[in-house]
């Protein structure tokens, strides 16, 4: 009888520990994985993957048409790195066929050194890829893209160039934190410290000259040849002394994933500190989706910026882990769910079949140049789904 009585037991909890998954999944989760599923399978079948211009970056106003760029497009990476993200959440095989498909068409990146967003364009595609399906050629292609990375490095200046466009002598936006993680792959992959190197001096001269006194950062600081600062300013956000928000979200992620890398106090030092500014300038109480500058002269009207809240959240996720404090890391846990929680609300999480196949809606790319204002753009899926990853492996299910 007791045998019997333990066997009901065990079976019982196994069945509890078996089914544990998907008891705990929140259904706004469940619910924000299987749009995003659906969404993704609706933009491939609008989606040429031999058109030159293959890769969906946002829509174009009014009639909500897909806008599609081509591969040197600072944004092309995002849309094959989203599939790959999509497939790992579901594990659905059409998404990661796809995903491989969209990321070839970035092999000719490796070598492309006209811009510095081939950190962004590769580590989200092959960089993915590499993760999880790898295929024998990934790995050189990615290390190939890092050397071409390192020819906008300038020694004397100590920084990577961000754009040749423009009046600046030598500008470098705080944007370019991101396409540090490249060098740092790099560098474990090769074992040349040439890539860690130059990932550190640009870091590390970032942090001596982007920054205010109250942590929030400008966008663009453009040098001149003897490396001393030429100007500092703004060219997407409000104006050259505010705070543009998705400008926040890429110094918070760049330097937790500096960390990651080096181990550098400083670098968590100024995560920490960026994530302070952030979390004491929500919009309101209960709502977690800044506007696109935190400065912008019209709030509460102004647009809001959900791929800088998609950013934040992925970066809050990870910079907890690095955090001792556990009531700290517990507060960015909290900060990063309920942004997770606003963008699946109906606010911003698209209905399935209707956002041109994009996950999220409510996005700003560049309001002073009056481009994509309120728009959906493949930035904000790709790092909330990013987020969404990392918020599971948080809570184990
Ligand atoms: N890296 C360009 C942008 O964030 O709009």
């Amino acid at each position: 009888m007791q045998c019997f009585f333990n066997k009901i037991i065990c079976g019982f909890l196994m069945l509890l520990f078996c089914s544990g998954a998907t008891i705990a999944m929140p259904r706004w989760y469940r619910n924000a994985v299987h749009k995003a599923e659906h969404q993704m399978l609706y933009m491939i079948s609008q989606t040429d993957v031999n058109a030159r211009r293959c890769f969906p970056r946002t829509i174009i106003k009014p009639d909500g048409r897909i806008q599609f760029v081509n591969d040197t497009d600072w944004t092309s990476g995002f849309f094959p790195g989203s599939l790959w993200l999509v497939y790992e959440l579901t594990g659905n095989e059409t998404l990661a066929k796809e995903a491989r498909k969209f990321t070839n068409r970035l092999n000719e990146i490796q070598y492309y050194t006209k811009n510095h967003d081939v950190g962004f364009m590769m580590c989200c595609s092959y960089g993915n890829a590499l993760r999880l399906k790898p295929e024998s050629a990934d790995t050189l292609v990615m290390v190939n893209a890092a050397k071409s990375l390192c020819t906008r490095f300038n020694p004397e200046i100590g920084l990577i160039r961000s754009w040749d466009s423009g009046s600046w002598n030598y500008p470098v936006i705080i944007d370019n934190m991101m396409n540090l993680e490249l060098l740092f792959w790099a560098s474990r992959q090769t074992l040349n410290d040439n890539f860690y190197n130059i990932a550190v001096a640009h870091a590390d001269k970032t942090l001596e000259n982007h920054f205010r006194e109250n942590m929030t950062s400008y966008h663009v600081v453009s040098y001149l040849p003897n490396g001393e600062v030429e100007s500092k300013g703004t060219h997407q956000g409000y104006s050259d002394e505010s705070a543009w928000a998705r400008g926040q979200a890429w110094g918070l992620y760049g330097y937790t994933m500096c960390y990651r890398f080096t181990e550098k106090a400083d670098y968590l030092n100024v995560a920490h500190e960026i994530a302070q500014y952030i979390m004491s300038n929500l919009p309101s109480n209960k709502d977690y989706v800044p506007y696109w500058d935190y400065n912008a002269p019209d709030i509460p009207q102004a647009p809001r910026d959900a791929s800088a809240a998609a950013i934040t959240a992925s970066a809050l996720l990870e910079l907890c882990e690095y955090t001792a404090d556990k009531k700290l890391c517990d507060k960015y846990k909290k900060y990063a769910e309920n942004i997770l929680k606003q963008l699946s609300s109906n606010d911003y999480l698209a209905e399935k079949d209707t956002n041109s196949g994009f996950i999220l809606k409510h996005s700003v790319g560049s309001l002073p140049h009056k481009i994509e204002i309120d728009v959906p753009l493949n930035y904000a899926d790709y790092y909330f789904l990013e987020a969404l990853l990392r918020y599971r492996q948080l809570k184990g299910f």
